[in-house]
């Protein structure tokens, strides 16, 4: 039986996906009438639906003006003949999560997909900011496969202390420095505190979320121009007002995160990285997101990428600026203009043109070129991230070269070697510490499979005796990952890491270490029979895994740095199935 009372459109919006009671047409008339308890007419249950993934926390200061913007896309989904209807997933504030917002990523990519196949909605967008937000949203998206299409909740604005412009969070980092090297004092570091972070909106340079911004932009998952609008300025509501519009136009089409997410739009997305000086975590989570497409982010084409991709932006931590200019500099479309010749111009993305056609309609714009740099006159010659591969790390490392001190990109130094981040605490800044700034410093067991779960913690910090006599940089090497915002010559992602047995284990104070940004290597000076022998006498032994819930599933199933950290059951395409 035929309910006469059915959508005059058909199946859309709340006839998607009916709970099953056992009698469709039951199923939907419960479902309109608990819909209409909420007030809504039903002329607008008629409607087609975007559904609005919504993820305002109380513990996510990043997202804290996502009322606002929920209001400004709304008004663009109803003006354009469709019903709004936002629907929470969880929130990563980066600072407030334990032991580190990674750990989480992919239960929010998880908790996205999920939630976009199982509501009734004809289109998606995707609320996000704050670090892990937008790849995890990304992520699910690529999975769900549903039309769909992203808004950036954009960085916040500089503050000011004694005349200076200070951002979030290389000015964090570069004041704490200065007050473990005893420069700045209790007052002033106290003081610096309440004016690191000041309006709404991700971190101010180009840390991990306005990499990841400007990564979602060159994928062609957000609209043209809106990677860097301020959070704050009033071109970002009228951003959200359009992405609505935007995704009302996405309903019924074939332009899917999963079709847009290819070889190409990845590759593209890669340069830009390099281009930017961008956050090491990007190639993480690009890894991530590119792997639920089916397509593989390989560190040996990166480098042939980094070779021939300059770094053009001048922001912190690589630079001076921070996002507010870039965005009044031109942002992602001058970037995107002077990388034209590098990039796939036949991709598609969520406005239906391909990149070539949006780059056709704004080459006349005006650009600060003390931001942004013609390619004839580039901030580096090279893109800003290095894959080091050695018998260290045989299936990869990453040095951010563009954040540092290229005096160290041929070394070979004496390891000191930290065991755990326990043993770092510890013991880093004894006075006894034997330990020079020619050395390399070594930190164990801060990888994806350690219990930290791969936490920010490979920004090693200077010992304090040598801080203090003004060493400002030393080779760090470990499994751990780095905030986007730090600076150094700081080796990271070591894979396979040290907590799945990988050679980074084996590695004891005294031993050589030798790097090579120009041949991109990393050895270990030891000799393979003493290799063998010191695993010989301490067998490597997993550490007990948790037994319950998400740490569990975590434990059991994520991959190294090199496969995204995602887990390995989430990873490759699905063959496409029509919804029910
Ligand atoms: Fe959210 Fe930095 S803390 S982007």
């Amino acid at each position: 039986m035929t309910d006469k009372r059915e959508t005059k459109n058909g199946n859309v919006g709340f006839a998607h996906g009916l709970t099953n009671y056992g009698d469709r047409d039951f199923s939907l008339y419960l479902r309109r009438s608990f819909a209409q308890s909420m007030g809504y007419s039903r002329a607008m249950l008629e409607k087609p639906v975007v559904g609005i993934a919504y993820t305002p926390s109380g513990f996510n200061n990043c997202h804290r003006h996502f009322p606002e913007l929920l209001d400004a896309v709304k008004r663009g989904v109803l003006s354009s003949g469709a019903l709004p209807i936002e629907f929470p997933t969880i929130s990563l504030g980066e600072v407030f999560l334990s032991p580190t917002s990674l750990k989480f990523r992919n239960l929010m990519s998880m908790d996205t997909e999920e939630m976009i196949r199982a509501q009734p909605m004809d289109a998606v967008v995707l609320m996000g900011g704050c670090d892990k937000t937008v790849p995890a949203q990304l992520m699910g998206a690529v999975s769900a496969g549903l039309p769909s299409i992203m808004l950036i909740g954009g960085p916040m604005m500089t503050g000011r202390h004694k005349g200076e412009r200070l951002g979030a969070c290389t000015d964090c980092r570069r004041f704490w420095a200065q007050y473990r090297a005893g420069k700045v004092d209790d007052e002033e570091i106290s003081t610096v505190e309440g004016r690191l972070a000041t309006t709404a909106g991700t971190c101010a340079v180009m840390g991990t979320a306005s990499t990841m911004a400007c990564l979602a932009e060159a994928l062609g998952m957000i609209l043209p121009g809106t990677a860097a609008i301020p959070a704050v300025h009033a071109d970002r509501l009228r951003a959200a007002e359009a992405t609505g519009l935007a995704a009302v136009k996405l309903i019924g089409s074939k332009i899917t995160p999963d079709r847009i997410v290819n070889e190409k739009s990845v590759e593209n997305a890669l340069r830009v990285l390099l281009a930017l000086g961008g956050s090491t975590n990007a190639i993480i989570h690009l890894t991530a997101i590119a792997g639920r497409a089916g397509v593989n982010v390989s560190l040996p084409r990166l480098n042939e990428l980094s070779d021939t991709t300059p770094v053009l932006v001048n922001l912190k931590p690589v630079g001076n600026g921070y996002m507010e200019d870039f965005y009044a500099a031109g942002g992602m479309g001058a970037l995107l203009r002077e990388l034209k010749d590098l990039l796939h111009l036949d991709v598609l993305t969520v406005t239906g043109e391909t990149l070539g056609q949006r780059l056709e309609t704004d080459d006349d714009e005006w650009v600060d070129r003390t931001i942004i740099s013609a390619r004839a006159t580039p901030l580096e010659p090279q893109g800003g991230l290095v894959a080091l591969f050695g018998n260290l790390a045989p299936r990869g490392a990453i040095l951010k070269r563009s954040a540092a001190d290229s005096n160290l990109f041929e070394h070979e130094g004496r390891a000191v070697v930290f065991t755990s981040l326990a043993d770092l605490a510890a013991r880093v800044d004894d006075p006894a510490l034997d330990i020079a700034a020619h050395d390399i410093m070594v930190l164990q067991n801060a990888g994806p499979n350690a219990p930290e779960c791969m936490p920010e913690a490979g920004y090693l910090p200077i010992p304090k005796k040598l801080a203090q006599a003004g060493v400002k940089d030393m080779i760090r090497v470990s499994d751990a990952r780095m905030s986007g915002t730090a600076f150094g010559t700081i080796v990271l992602h070591v894979t396979p890491d040290a907590a799945s047995g990988g050679p980074l284990g084996l590695v004891r104070t005294g031993d050589r270490i030798r790097i090579s940004v120009k041949n991109k290597t990393i050895d270990l000076l030891v000799d393979e029979a003493e290799l063998k022998a010191r695993a010989a006498a301490n067998p490597f032994v997993a550490a007990q895994k948790p037994t319950r819930g998400y740490a569990k599933l975590y434990a059991d199933q994520v991959l190294g740095a090199d496969e995204g950290c995602d887990f390995g059951f989430l990873r490759g395409a699905e063959p496409k199935k029509e919804r029910a």
